[in-house]
C-alpha cells in the first residue's frame, strides 16, 4: 500500500531513459564488507539499485566494465590508490569521484570511516532518486556538526510528549527479546539524512530507565543502531539517586551522590559501551535540578559529566528553564541563569538551547543565548512535532523557519555571526558541535502522522549535517523522492510547502504575537486564556491587548529583554521603526492606529494577516487538488483530507482571534473583509 512506510527511500522504478543510464555506469561493484556497517551500506546499496534500475551490479574484484567501487582506504584496496581527498574531511564526511580504473568509467564512493561510506551510499543513492547527472560526479561532503541528534520524548507506557504520529517506537514490554524491524528502518531513514544520535526517552524523565532492566532495553536497541552510525542517548532524571538509588539527597555536592552516579553511568557502559550520554531538563517546569539544593546548573552538569567523562560520554544540559518562583517576562530566563555560568562547564557538557526564548511558537527570534556563551558549546534544539502549529494534520514545511533562525545574524561578537556559525563552532571554536530536533516520530504508519510531516524530519536531519543549506532545496530532494520528479508536480509543491510557515504565522500569530494556543494541549486558539496556576501560562501575559493597543513591552520601558541581545540587535528589535515586522508585536506594544509599513493601521493590518493566512491555506489546497495525477490516490487522499482540516481550523484561528482582539481594539473590519463565516 502507499502508506508512507518507506520515506524518501522508496527506490521505485526509474523511467527507462535515467534506468538505461544510470544502469550502463553500474554493472560491476567492487565493495568488501568487513564490518557490519558496510554490510548495511552494502545492502542499502543493492536495495536502492534493484528498486531503481531493476539492476544488481556484479560483485567483482577488479574492475573490468564501468562500476562502482565503494569503501574506505583499510576496507578496499582500490581506494587506498587514489588520492580522492579525504584528508580534511571530518569524521564521517564522505566524497564521490569519477576516477578511471583499468580504462573503465568508475564511480568511488570513499570515506575514513565506514559511517562515512554508508552515508556516501545513501548519498549515491539520491543522485539517482531525483535523477541527478553521474557524468562527472565530484561530491564533497563533510559535516560541520558533529552530533546530528532526535530527541524522543517518549515516555516508558508508550506516550508519547507533545506526539502526533500514535505511540512509541520503542516497545519496551517486548524489548529486549523482540526486535521490531521497524528499529532498522528507522536506523536507515536517520543514517540517510546523516543523524548520528538519539535521545530514546523524554526530558521529563522517569528515573526507571537507569534501571537494569531498562538499560537491556536499551542496550538492544543500541545493537540495532550501532551499524547505522546512530549512538544512544538517555534523559537523567534529576532525582534518581533518590528515588531509585535509595539515598536522601540528589544534592550534587554530595559525595555519596556523586558516587552514586558514577556507579550508574559505569553500569550503563557495560550495557551499552558506546552510549553517548545524558540529556537533562533541570530546575524547569517543576522538575526535579540542582537548585533544589542552593547548587547551579553548572554544578549539577559537572557532576554528570565527571560520571561519564571516563566513558567518553556528554552530558547535554537543557537551558529550557523557567520557573513559578520568577515574576519576570519568562523570555528573560534562560540567559540569565545561564550566561553567568559561562566557562564553568566542564568540557564534556553541551548547553542546549531552544531556537527561541519562549517555546517552540510558529514564530520567535533567535535564542539570544546564541552567540551570548563563548566559553560553552550551545547546541541547538529545534522541535519537528508541531506542538504549536496545528500538530501533524497542518501542512507546515519547518523547514523554511529552520533556515530563518539558522541565517539569523547574533551579531556576536561582530555581524557575520549567524546562529549557524555559532553552532558550528566557528565563531567560538567550540570543541563540541550538536544540533537536536524534538522528533515527530510515532507508531503510525507513515511514521511521522502526516506525508509532509516526513519533510519535517528529512530537513532538519540534513540542516543538521549542514546548516548552510537552502530549505528550498531540501524541499526539492524530499518531494523528488518521496513524490515524484515530474515539473510538473515539483515546482508547484515546493512553492506551496515554502509559504506554507508563513501561512501558519499569519492564522495563528500574525505581526510577532505568540502563545495563545489552548491551554495545554496548544491545539486551537485560546487567546482568551486567563487565570490558572501561573501568568506565563496565559495568552494574555504573552498579548497584553488593551484599549490601546496590542503586544509585549520588551523594550526599556517593559521588560527590556530586548537588552538580551548584542546591541546592534537590541537597538534594532528595540526601535518600532527598524524591528522587523514579523517580530513587530514580540517586542512592543503598539497602538491600535499605528502606521505598519503597508499603509494600513495596526488593527487592519492584523486582520489583513489573518485572513491571508486562510487564503494561503485555500490557495495550497487548490494546488494540491490539481496534482492527483502525478501522486497514487491513497496519499494524495490523505493530503487533501488534512489540507481541509487545516482550512477550517485556520478560519477557526482568524475568526476567533480578529473576534477577541475586536473586543480591544472596538474597530470595524477593515473594508473589503467579510465577516467570519
Ligand atoms: C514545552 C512542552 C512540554 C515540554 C517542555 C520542554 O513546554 O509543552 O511538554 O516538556 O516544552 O521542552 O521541556
Amino acid at each position: 500500500a502507499e502508506d508512507g512506510y518507506e520515506l524518501w527511500l522508496r527506490y521505485r522504478p526509474l523511467p527507462a531513459d535515467q534506468r538505461d543510464r544510470y544502469a550502463g555506469a553500474t554493472t560491476q561493484l567492487v565493495m568488501p564488507t568487513p564490518s557490519p556497517t558496510l554490510v548495511a551500506a552494502k545492502d542499502e546499496l543493492l536495495r536502492g539499485l534493484n528498486g531503481l534500475l531493476s539492476q544488481q551490479p556484479a560483485a567483482v574484484e577488479s574492475v573490468s566494465a564501468p562500476a562502482l567501487v565503494i569503501g574506505t582506504p583499510q576496507s578496499n584496496a582500490q581506494i587506498a590508490q587514489f588520492d580522492l581527498g579525504l584528508k580534511g574531511l571530518a569524521a564521517q564526511g564522505y566524497v564521490i569521484r569519477h576516477r578511471p580504473i583499468n580504462g573503465q568509467a568508475t564511480v568511488i564512493i570513499a570515506a575514513n570511516d565506514d559511517v562515512g561510506v554508508l552515508y556516501g551510499v545513501f548519498h549515491f543513492l539520491r543522485v539517482l532518486q531525483t535523477q541527478q547527472p553521474l557524468g562527472n560526479i565530484n561530491i564533497t561532503e563533510s559535516s560541520r556538526i558533529q552530533l546530528r541528534m532526535l530527541n524522543h520524548w517518549d515516555n516508558l507506557d508508550r506516550t508519547v510528549e507533545r506526539g502526533y504520529a500514535g505511540f512509541s517506537l520503542w516497545d519496551w514490554h517486548k524489548l529486549p527479546d523482540y526486535l521490531d524491524p521497524r528499529y532498522t528502518d528507522y536506523a536507515r531513514a536517520n543514517a540517510s539524512i546523516g543523524i548520528n544520535a538519539t535521545v530514546l526517552t523524554n526530558v521529563n524523565a522517569n528515573a526507571t530507565m537507569l534501571t537494569a532492566p531498562y538499560l537491556e532495553k536499551a542496550a538492544a536497541l543500541a545493537n540495532v543502531f550501532r551499524p547505522y552510525g546512530i549512538r544512544v542517548f538517555l534523559t537523567a532524571r534529576f532525582s534518581a539517586p533518590v528515588e531509585i538509588g535509595g539515598l536522601k539527597t540528589a544534592d550534587p555536592a554530595d559525595p555519596g551522590v556523586q558516587q552514586w552516579w558514577k556507579a550508574k553511568a559505569a553500569e550503563v557502559y557495560k550495557f551499552i559501551p558506546d552510549f553517548g550520554g545524558f540529556l537533562v531538563k533541570a530546575n524547569s517546569e517543576g522538575q526535579p535540578g540542582p537548585q533544589d539544593y542552593g547548587r547551579t546548573h553548572a554544578d549539577g552538569a559537572n557532576m554528570l559529566a565527571d560520571a561519564v567523562k571516563p566513558f567518553g560520554g556528554t552530558v547535554i544540559w537543557r537551558a529550557f528553564v523557567y520557573s513559578h518562583e520568577q515574576p519576570d517576562d519568562r523570555a528573560k530566563q534562560a540567559y540569565d541563569e545561564f550566561v553567568p555560568l559561562d566557562g564553568k562547564f566542564r568540557d564534556n557538557v553541551l548547553v542546549q538551547v531552544k531556537n527561541g526564548a519562549i517555546d517552540f511558537q510558529p514564530r520567535e527570534p533567535f535564542h539570544p543565548l546564541f552567540g551570548a556563551m563563548p566559553k560553552t558549546p550551545l547546541a541547538m534544539e529545534f522541535q519537528i512535532t508541531k506542538e504549536y502549529l496545528g500538530f501533524a494534520t497542518h501542512l507546515v514545511y519547518l523547514g523554511a523557519f529552520y533556515e530563518e533562525v539558522l541565517r539569523a545574524d547574533t551579531y556576536r561578537p561582530r555581524q557575520g555571526s549567524t546562529v549557524a556559525k555559532i553552532l558550528d563552532g566557528s565563531v567560538h571554536n567550540y570543541a563540541r558541535t550538536a544540533i537536536a530536533g524534538v522528533a515527530n516520530i510515532g507508531t503510525d504508519r507513515n511514521w511521522s502522522g502526516a506525508q509532509f510531516e516526513q519533510a519535517n524530519w528529512y530537513a532538519f536531519g540534513r540542516l543538521a549535517w549542514n546548516p548552510m543549506l537552502s530549505s528550498k532545496d531540501l524541499a526539492e530532494e524530499w518531494v523528488r523522492m518521496t513524490f515524484s520528479n515530474d515539473p510538473q508536480f515539483v515546482k508547484p509543491v515546493v512553492a506551496m510547502m515554502m509559504k506554507s510557515h508563513e501561512a501558519v504565522v499569519d492564522y495563528m500569530t500574525p505581526l510577532g504575537l505568540h502563545h495563545l494556543m489552548g491551554r495545554g494541549h496548544h491545539y486551537g486558539p485560546g487567546p482568551w486564556v486567563e487565570g490558572g496556576p501561573r501568568a506565563d501560562w496565559t495568552s494574555v501575559y504573552y498579548h497584553r491587548a488593551d484599549a490601546n493597543g496590542i503586544g509585549f513591552d520588551r523594550t526599556k520601558t517593559g521588560s527590556n529583554a530586548v537588552a538580551q541581545y548584542a546591541p546592534p540587535v537590541a537597538a534594532q528589535f528595540g526601535d518600532l521603526k527598524r524591528v522587523p515586522e514579523q517580530f513587530l508585536l514580540w517586542f512592543h506594544h503598539v497602538p491600535w492606529d499605528y502606521r505598519t509599513k503597508s499603509g494600513r493601521i495596526l488593527w487592519d493590518e492584523l486582520v489583513y494577516r489573518y485572513t491571508r493566512g486562510v487564503d494561503t491555506v485555500r490557495e495550497m489546497e487548490g494546488t494540491w487538488q490539481g496534482l492527483a495525477p502525478f501522486v497514487d490516490a491513497e496519499r494524495h487522499h490523505e493530503v487533501a483530507a488534512f489540507l481541509k482540516i487545516q482550512e477550517k481550523e485556520a478560519k477557526w484561528w482568524r475568526d476567533a482571534s480578529i473576534a477577541y482582539f475586536q473586543t480591544f481594539s472596538k474597530r470595524p473590519l477593515p473594508a473589503g473583509f467579510a465577516p467570519p463565516e
